[in-house]
């Protein structure tokens, strides 16, 4: 192991200083006892060359959509504008308390009140609470509003969600967190919705169906109309996993297709950045009927001046004090750079790119379904099986390229799933070095297999043990031998 491998706390030595805080410039504040730490507290004991080395030594050995290509279906890891940093972290913005007097912070009051406002636009929803911390925890807040919703008309035992068998793994662990019983149906085999399926579990038991458009296979609801009158007609409410919005942008309104409750992930559509677990941002909207339980608060305005609003009938607050707010400030500059005309151009780029690659590679991939796709598309595996390779392999071999692996063995209904999504950003010379290393690494699995299933050779890590990576992992730094 490299120096500059070693865990921060490795490297440190007893008294060894990085910044050395002149006393005498400090203000004099007196601690009470009882909020006075009473051991040292256990920092790293470093100078400033080594933070700097250490932490430019990690940012080498990662991988993220500034390094390369990363074509990560259903994550659409696009761009992250450096403009949305710069203002995101503009001091006036930065440096607020969260206790502030809100007269004072009326400038991210209109930020606030404003994305939640363009939100709606681009949705054909009501109104939107910026509140959830994620995807998955918007669909946390959508489900919450429709037990809410059915509690208040008096028809609790409406204690059921539908889920396809194609939906991401968050919906039916939303519903069920929730308290819901999850009902999975069948999709059709290109992952759309089963009207049949549908039909027979439409019960006045039903609370609500969760479905994402484009599905996770990239393709259109091309029914979606059907769908949601059939929900309707029960007495269930329709929630739209707004991951896949990037697909529609500027083009289509999930609240035209007849869905009531969206959450939208800011960290993808709306370009913000994410990975490593955040931060994140799932801003939860509603149609009329639905707006008095959208979670606290909500910023209004009137008369040209911002405050929160809270209502009575509200799921409560999902998240502390102002929330994730440099993500929406990012987002916030990300929609108003683009401005209307230029978001309209998003979904179709998108579309454009993924069929691009899709049809530039299906002689050698298993296309399962082979048709034009919306943003993303499935492959399944090589045409040429002969030499055993599987879609692990080749997402593997991919790294040793310099390319960010695929989204691998989702959606669940094929059994080698490879799913591309490259997203508007993409240059159409990235999309041909990645063509043609996927042709490269197709060749490779034929000539030389085992090469291809010991991949990747060239990466920081190797090829790990997968299995006992989930069954032992080692979380703490001081258990690794
Ligand atoms: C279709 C779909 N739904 C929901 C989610 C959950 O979003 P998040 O990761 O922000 O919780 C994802 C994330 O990848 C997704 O692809």
């Amino acid at each position: 192991m490299k120096y500059y491998d070693k865990l921060i706390f490795e490297i440190s030595e007893e008294n060894r200083i990085g910044y050395n805080l002149e006393k005498k410039n400090l203000p004099k504040v007196v601690l009470p006892n009882e909020i006075k730490r009473t051991e040292k507290a256990e920092l790293p004991e470093v100078s400033e060359f080594d933070v700097v080395r250490h932490y430019t030594n990690v940012s080498q050995k990662n991988f993220g959509v500034e390094t390369g290509f990363y074509p990560l279906g259903s994550c659409t890891m696009k761009y992250n504008p450096k403009i949305n940093d710069e203002l995101a972290t503009l001091s006036g913005f930065a440096n607020i308390h969260p206790l502030q007097p809100v007269e004072t912070v009326q400038g991210l009051l209109k930020i606030y009140h404003d994305t939640q406002k363009m939100l709606s636009e681009i949705s054909g929803l009501t109104a939107y609470s910026l509140n959830p911390f994620a995807g998955a925890h918007g669909e946390l807040a959508g489900l919450m509003i429709i037990k809410a919703y059915h509690q208040k008309n008096n028809d609790p035992k409406r204690n059921k969600i539908i889920v396809p068998d194609s939906a991401h793994g968050t919906n039916p662990a939303s519903a069920t967190v929730c308290g819901f019983d999850v009902v999975e149906i069948k999709s059709n085999p290109d992952g759309t919705v089963n009207l049949e399926a549908l039909k027979a579990v439409l019960t006045d038991e039903i609370a609500g169906l969760m479905l994402t458009n484009p599905n996770t296979a990239g393709v259109f609801e091309k029914d979606i109309l059907e769908v949601s009158r059939l929900v309707h007609e029960a007495g269930g409410l329709l929630y739209y996993d707004g991951a896949n919005l990037n697909a529609l942008l500027g083009k289509a309104k999930p609240g035209d297709m007849g869905f009531d409750i969206t959450h939208i992930n800011l960290h993808k559509t709306f370009s913000t950045p994410h990975g490593g677990g955040g931060p994140g941002s799932g801003p939860v909207g509603v149609c009329e009927k639905l707006t008095s339980f959208l979670p606290n608060p909500i910023v209004k305005e009137k008369e040209g001046i911002y405050y929160f609003e809270n209502s009575n009938d509200s799921i409560g607050a999902l998240g502390q004090f102002y929330g994730n707010a440099s993500v929406y400030i990012r987002a916030y500059v990300y929609m108003m750079t683009l401005g209307r005309e230029n978001m309209s151009d998003i979904g179709p780029l998108a579309v454009l790119n993924a069929n691009y690659i899709k049809d530039s590679l299906k002689d050698l991939f298993v296309l399962p379904i082979d048709r034009p796709c919306m943003h993303e598309f499935v492959f399944d595996g090589l045409i040429d099986s002969s030499t055993g390779i599987k879609t692990l392999d080749l997402a593997k071999r991919l790294l040793d390229y310099g390319f960010h692996a695929p989204t691998i063995y989702f959606p669940l209904i094929f059994s080698q799933s490879m799913m591309i999504e490259p997203t508007e950003v993409e240059s159409k010379e990235t999309l041909d070095e990645f063509i043609n290393v996927m042709r490269i690494v197709a060749k490779e699995a034929i000539d030389d297999p085992e090469m291809v299933k010991s991949a990747p050779h060239n990466t920081i890590v190797r090829r790990l043990d997968e299995v006992k990576a989930a069954r032992n992992p080692i979380v703490k730094f001081r258990d690794i031998k």
